[in-house]
């Protein structure tokens, strides 16, 4: 089967899960995987925006990351400044405008300016929009969500019969991103582990054993194409 460019999902959302077993596997060191991963990242992006995807969701760390050693948290997250460093100055040529999205507030300081940055020096682009969820967690979304809401029906600027589901929408870190049509998870874990609870309530799910370190252009261009195979109801005929 062909890849239908007219029926391209116009936001994919990604748990990158897989890494250690990746780098299990070949006796590495689990950051091994992480780095391969970060390198699979690349190509993926890549892909996206040669694709026309217009919104690229990806999990990079969660809420219940924090209970992982310290030693991997720092690993992590020099990568991810790393990897900042080195791509910034590609994805801005390239028309790619970072985002994050998570309680930014729970990040080491340098890493949250650095991200904020990244952000700044490209909001002008819209050809492809990278999420990198970071310090992500769907409940956590929805609790802040929850408490905002109530606050502002509290202090009278929102009234209680105008709260609607775009109301909540509106107080997700999602706001004006559209839903995604896919998620994927690749590693053969069939788990959402607390990854956009809400925004994912209609998406199609795709499920590999492929562990993300060799998720690869194909592996991805393998997705769209069971999605386009899907029968999308949306609860009608
Ligand atoms: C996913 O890979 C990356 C993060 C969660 C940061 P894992 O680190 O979860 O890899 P496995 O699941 O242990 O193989
Ligand atoms: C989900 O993967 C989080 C990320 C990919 C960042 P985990 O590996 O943390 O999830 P569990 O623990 O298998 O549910
Ligand atoms: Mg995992």
């Amino acid at each position: 089967m062909e890849l239908d460019m007219e029926r391209i999902p116009k936001h994919i959302a990604i748990i990158m899960d897989g890494n250690g077993r990746w780098a299990k596997k070949r006796f590495l060191p689990r950051l091994a995987g992480h780095k391969a991963g970060s390198e699979t990242l690349r190509e993926i992006i890549e892909t996206c925006g040669e694709l026309g995807v217009q919104h690229l969701t990806v999990y990079a760390f969660s809420t219940e990351n924090w209970g992982r050693p310290d030693e991997e948290i720092t690993g992590l997250f020099n990568l991810l400044r790393g990897y900042l460093n080195t791509e910034i100055e590609t994805m801005d040529r390239e028309g790619i405008r970072i985002n994050a999205i998570g309680d930014l507030t729970g990040l080491p300081e340098d890493l949250r300016k650095q991200i904020a940055a990244a952000m700044e020096k490209t909001k002008i682009h819209s050809k492809l929009q990278l999420n990198i969820a970071l310090n992500y967690g769907g409940r956590d979304e929805l609790l802040k969500a929850v408490q905002q809401i109530a606050s502002e029906v509290r202090d009278g600027t929102m009234a209680l019969s105008s709260v609607t589901e775009e109301t909540i929408d509106a107080h997700l870190f999602t706001k004006g991103i559209p839903d995604p049509e896919l998620l994927i998870r690749t590693s053969g874990e069939l788990r959402l582990s607390n990854f956009l609870l809400w925004q994912l309530a209609y998406s199609e799910f795709y499920f590999t054993d492929v562990f993300w370190p060799d998720f690869k252009r194909n592996e991805l261009i393998n997705a769209i194409k069971e999605y386009q195979n899907r029968k999308r109801r949306f609860g009608k005929l």
